[in-house]
Protein backbone atom coordinates (compact mmCIF):
# COMPACT_ATOMS: atom_id res chain seq x y z
CA UNK A 1 0.00 0.00 0.00
CA UNK A 2 1.10 3.05 -0.83
CA UNK A 3 0.35 7.00 0.36
CA UNK A 4 1.50 10.36 -0.56
CA UNK A 5 1.33 12.33 2.54
CA UNK A 6 1.58 16.12 2.21
CA UNK A 7 1.85 17.36 6.31
CA UNK A 8 2.73 15.88 9.25
CA UNK A 9 -1.19 16.10 9.51
CA UNK A 10 -1.65 13.45 6.68
CA UNK A 11 1.18 11.25 8.40
CA UNK A 12 -0.56 11.19 11.54
CA UNK A 13 -3.74 10.79 9.80
CA UNK A 14 -2.77 7.70 8.04
CA UNK A 15 -1.43 5.88 11.41
CA UNK A 16 -4.43 6.72 13.42
CA UNK A 17 -6.54 4.47 11.02
CA UNK A 18 -3.32 1.87 11.36
CA UNK A 19 -3.59 2.40 15.06
CA UNK A 20 -7.47 1.85 15.03
CA UNK A 21 -6.78 -1.61 14.05
CA UNK A 22 -4.17 -2.64 15.95
CA UNK A 23 -4.42 -5.54 18.24
CA UNK A 24 -2.50 -6.70 21.11
CA UNK A 25 0.42 -8.91 19.45
CA UNK A 26 1.04 -6.61 16.68
CA UNK A 27 4.23 -5.92 15.33
CA UNK A 28 5.07 -2.74 13.56
CA UNK A 29 8.66 -1.83 11.95
CA UNK A 30 9.21 1.86 10.93
CA UNK A 31 11.99 2.59 8.84
CA UNK A 32 13.47 5.85 7.01
CA UNK A 33 16.35 8.38 7.53
CA UNK A 34 15.91 10.87 10.51
CA UNK A 35 13.41 13.03 10.25
CA UNK A 36 11.57 11.19 7.98
CA UNK A 37 8.43 10.85 9.91
CA UNK A 38 8.12 8.17 11.81
CA UNK A 39 7.44 9.76 15.13
CA UNK A 40 4.74 11.57 14.04
CA UNK A 41 3.10 8.39 12.63
CA UNK A 42 3.66 6.66 16.08
CA UNK A 43 1.48 10.06 17.45
CA UNK A 44 -1.12 9.39 15.39
CA UNK A 45 -1.00 4.99 16.31
CA UNK A 46 -1.00 5.96 19.67
CA UNK A 47 -4.54 8.59 18.74
CA UNK A 48 -5.96 5.48 16.59
CA UNK A 49 -5.56 3.69 19.91
CA UNK A 50 -7.07 5.84 22.11
CA UNK A 51 -4.71 7.01 23.91
CA UNK A 52 -4.64 11.24 25.05
CA UNK A 53 -1.57 12.57 25.90
CA UNK A 54 1.76 13.00 24.06
CA UNK A 55 4.15 10.79 22.56
CA UNK A 56 7.81 11.90 22.52
CA UNK A 57 10.43 11.49 20.27
CA UNK A 58 12.99 8.67 21.57
CA UNK A 59 15.84 10.28 21.09
CA UNK A 60 17.56 9.64 24.32
CA UNK A 61 14.59 7.44 25.90
CA UNK A 62 14.65 4.14 24.23
CA UNK A 63 11.42 2.88 25.34
CA UNK A 64 8.33 4.59 25.66
CA UNK A 65 4.61 2.68 26.99
CA UNK A 66 1.23 3.96 26.48
CA UNK A 67 -2.19 2.63 27.50
CA UNK A 68 -4.82 3.72 25.39
CA UNK A 69 -7.64 1.19 24.49
CA UNK A 70 -4.59 -1.71 24.48
CA UNK A 71 -1.12 -0.93 25.30
CA UNK A 72 1.79 0.47 22.92
CA UNK A 73 5.23 0.31 23.12
CA UNK A 74 7.56 2.79 21.17
CA UNK A 75 11.19 1.57 21.19
CA UNK A 76 13.80 3.51 19.07
CA UNK A 77 16.90 1.65 18.51
CA UNK A 78 18.50 4.88 17.12
CA UNK A 79 21.11 5.54 19.61
CA UNK A 80 21.50 1.35 20.72
CA UNK A 81 25.12 0.91 21.23
CA UNK A 82 26.01 -2.53 23.02
CA UNK A 83 23.43 -5.70 21.34
CA UNK A 84 22.77 -6.91 25.09
CA UNK A 85 20.91 -3.45 25.43
CA UNK A 86 18.03 -4.57 23.28
CA UNK A 87 18.03 -7.86 24.26
CA UNK A 88 16.97 -6.42 27.94
CA UNK A 89 14.25 -4.75 26.90
CA UNK A 90 12.77 -7.95 25.82
CA UNK A 91 10.58 -6.81 23.17
CA UNK A 92 9.29 -10.24 21.94
CA UNK A 93 7.48 -10.64 25.99
CA UNK A 94 5.62 -6.97 25.55
CA UNK A 95 4.33 -7.91 22.57
CA UNK A 96 2.12 -10.61 24.28
CA UNK A 97 -0.05 -7.64 25.84
CA UNK A 98 0.36 -4.80 23.54
CA UNK A 99 1.26 -3.13 20.12
CA UNK A 100 4.73 -2.91 19.73
CA UNK A 101 6.33 -0.12 17.34
CA UNK A 102 9.82 0.01 16.08
CA UNK A 103 12.28 2.62 14.65
CA UNK A 104 15.14 1.66 13.12
CA UNK A 105 14.37 -1.92 13.44
CA UNK A 106 17.48 -2.59 11.56
CA UNK A 107 19.77 -1.69 14.33
CA UNK A 108 18.69 -4.92 16.51
CA UNK A 109 17.29 -6.99 14.17
CA UNK A 110 18.11 -9.87 15.82
CA UNK A 111 16.23 -9.06 18.64
CA UNK A 112 13.12 -7.90 17.41
CA UNK A 113 10.12 -10.24 16.95
CA UNK A 114 8.75 -10.70 13.49
CA UNK A 115 7.29 -7.63 11.91
CA UNK A 116 3.73 -7.96 10.73
CA UNK A 117 3.55 -4.90 9.08
CA UNK A 118 6.76 -3.06 8.13
CA UNK A 119 6.50 0.93 6.84
CA UNK A 120 8.62 2.86 4.96
CA UNK A 121 9.16 6.34 4.44
CA UNK A 122 10.85 8.31 1.71
CA UNK A 123 11.53 12.48 1.98
CA UNK A 124 10.27 13.39 -1.18
CA UNK A 125 10.10 17.16 0.00
CA UNK A 126 9.73 19.78 2.84
CA UNK A 127 6.20 18.55 3.68
CA UNK A 128 5.76 15.77 1.24
CA UNK A 129 6.57 11.39 2.24
CA UNK A 130 6.30 8.45 0.18
CA UNK A 131 4.83 6.03 2.98
CA UNK A 132 5.15 2.40 1.58
CA UNK A 133 3.20 -0.16 4.05
CA UNK A 134 3.99 -4.20 3.87
CA UNK A 135 2.47 -6.94 5.08
CA UNK A 136 4.71 -9.25 6.77
CA UNK A 137 2.46 -12.08 7.73
CA UNK A 138 -0.99 -13.00 7.82
CA UNK A 139 -1.84 -10.82 10.04
CA UNK A 140 -0.40 -7.77 8.70
CA UNK A 141 -1.89 -8.18 5.16
CA UNK A 142 -5.11 -8.56 7.21
CA UNK A 143 -4.79 -5.11 8.67
CA UNK A 144 -3.27 -3.57 5.60
CA UNK A 145 -6.46 -4.62 3.52
CA UNK A 146 -8.90 -3.47 6.27
CA UNK A 147 -6.73 -0.05 5.63
CA UNK A 148 -7.31 -0.08 2.54
CA UNK A 149 -11.15 -0.83 2.33
CA UNK A 150 -11.89 2.28 4.51
CA UNK A 151 -10.05 4.87 2.09
N1 LIG B 1 4.36 14.74 5.30
C1 LIG B 1 5.02 14.72 6.48
N2 LIG B 1 4.89 13.65 7.29
C2 LIG B 1 5.57 13.59 8.45
N3 LIG B 1 6.39 14.54 8.93
C3 LIG B 1 6.55 15.65 8.15
C4 LIG B 1 5.88 15.77 6.91
N4 LIG B 1 6.23 16.96 6.36
C5 LIG B 1 7.08 17.53 7.21
N5 LIG B 1 7.28 16.76 8.30
C6 LIG B 1 8.18 17.10 9.41
O1 LIG B 1 9.22 16.14 9.43
C7 LIG B 1 9.60 15.86 10.77
C8 LIG B 1 9.42 14.37 11.07
O2 LIG B 1 9.94 14.15 12.34
P1 LIG B 1 9.88 12.75 13.09
O3 LIG B 1 10.38 13.00 14.46
O4 LIG B 1 8.54 12.13 12.94
O5 LIG B 1 10.95 11.92 12.25
P2 LIG B 1 11.54 10.47 12.58
O6 LIG B 1 11.43 9.69 11.31
O7 LIG B 1 10.89 9.93 13.79
O8 LIG B 1 13.07 10.80 12.83
P3 LIG B 1 14.12 10.08 13.84
O9 LIG B 1 14.77 8.96 13.05
O10 LIG B 1 15.09 11.18 14.15
O11 LIG B 1 13.39 9.58 15.03
C9 LIG B 1 8.74 16.74 11.66
O12 LIG B 1 9.44 17.91 11.96
C10 LIG B 1 7.53 17.02 10.78
O13 LIG B 1 6.90 18.24 11.11
MG1 LIG C 1 11.59 9.32 15.62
Amino acid sequence: MNVATGSPAQTRQLGEELGAAAEPGDVVLLSGELGAGKTVFVQGIAQGMGYEGQVSSKSFVIMGEYTGRVKLYHADLYRLEEPEQVEELGLGELTEDGVLVVEWPERGDWALPRGDVSVKFDVKGESHRAITLSGRTERGRTMLNALEARS
